[in-house]
């Protein structure tokens, strides 16, 4: 049976409240028309419009809601943070370790690892983002890089936990510069991540793990990428906030996974 193609839209910081809300309204309206059996699409707002957000849409919109970031902690004297504990009625998705996140707070493998395993603990699924620099493309330590990241984001999942978490495979050199990596050379890795899950989990298991590509994820690239063997979808920065855009790509995904 063919696996699910799944779309997440980060909206990380572009928008106001306001712009929030109509883009999601605006996403929603084009999402009618859109067939999207084989496709589960995300959209991940800022923590300001998640609630307003994802009470407006009703289970049968075809759109379901993520966050951008969770603390590790499930409460406590954490200023200017949130906890999955505040928000897990509200998201069935969230993203961990974005490259933009891990820049600003050094956060390592080990902290993404402890959100992922506590988000799965309140049955919301994490998007756990890895990807190596420009410095470490240039000098041929892509592979390196990323087994160390899957191992350690994998280090304490359980076979069954594989089927409720997705890795998105985000170049950070490739994001938001519109400078793509060869599909060939993602597909590679992909299959890399899925061999180290395989390692451990054994191969079925490790079919089941969902392995999103990331970075400059536009309509008319999307293609090349989810057709590869092994990429189950993407995971949208920029052309997520542009509703047209976006419901685009989905088109494109879900054309793909038919
Ligand atoms: P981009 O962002 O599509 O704007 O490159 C992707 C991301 O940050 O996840």
């Amino acid at each position: 049976m063919l696996k699910e193609k799944l779309v997440v839209g980060n909206w990380k910081m572009e928008l106001s409240y306001k712009a929030e809300l109509e883009v999601a309204r605006a996403i929603g309206s084009l999402m009618k028309s859109v067939v999207t059996d084989k496709t589960a699409v995300v959209i991940c707002p800022s923590y300001v419009s998640l609630t307003a957000i994802s009470e407006s849409f009703k289970r049968s919109d075809k759109i379901e809601i993520g966050a951008q970031n969770v603390h590790w902690e499930e409460r406590g004297a954490w200023t200017g943070q949130v906890s999955v504990k505040q928000i897990s009625s509200y998201i069935d998705w969230c993203i961990v370790g974005h490259s933009e996140q891990r820049a600003l707070t050094g956060e390592s493998d080990d902290i993404v690892q402890r959100k992922a395993s506590l988000l799965m603990q309140y049955g919301v699924v994490p998007v756990v983002c890895i990807g190596e620099n420009r410095e470490e493309y240039d000098a041929d330590k892509t592979v390196e890089k990323i087994t160390e990241q899957a191992r350690v984001v994998l280090n304490k999942a359980t076979r069954t936990a594989l089927t409720k978490m997705v890795i998105a495979y985000e170049p950070i050199w490739a994001i938001g510069t519109g400078e793509m990596p060869d599909p060939n050379d993602v597909a590679g890795i992909i299959l890399l991540i899925r061999k180290i899950a395989a390692e451990r989990f054994g191969n079925e298991a490790a079919q089941r793990l969902r392995l999103l590509y990331g970075g400059s994820v536009k309509a008319d690239n999307v293609e090349q990428y989810v057709d590869q063997p092994g990429i189950d979808g993407v995971l949208v920065g920029g052309a997520s906030v542009q509703p047209m855009k976006f419901v685009q790509i989905v088109k494109a995904v879900q054309q793909t996974a038919e």
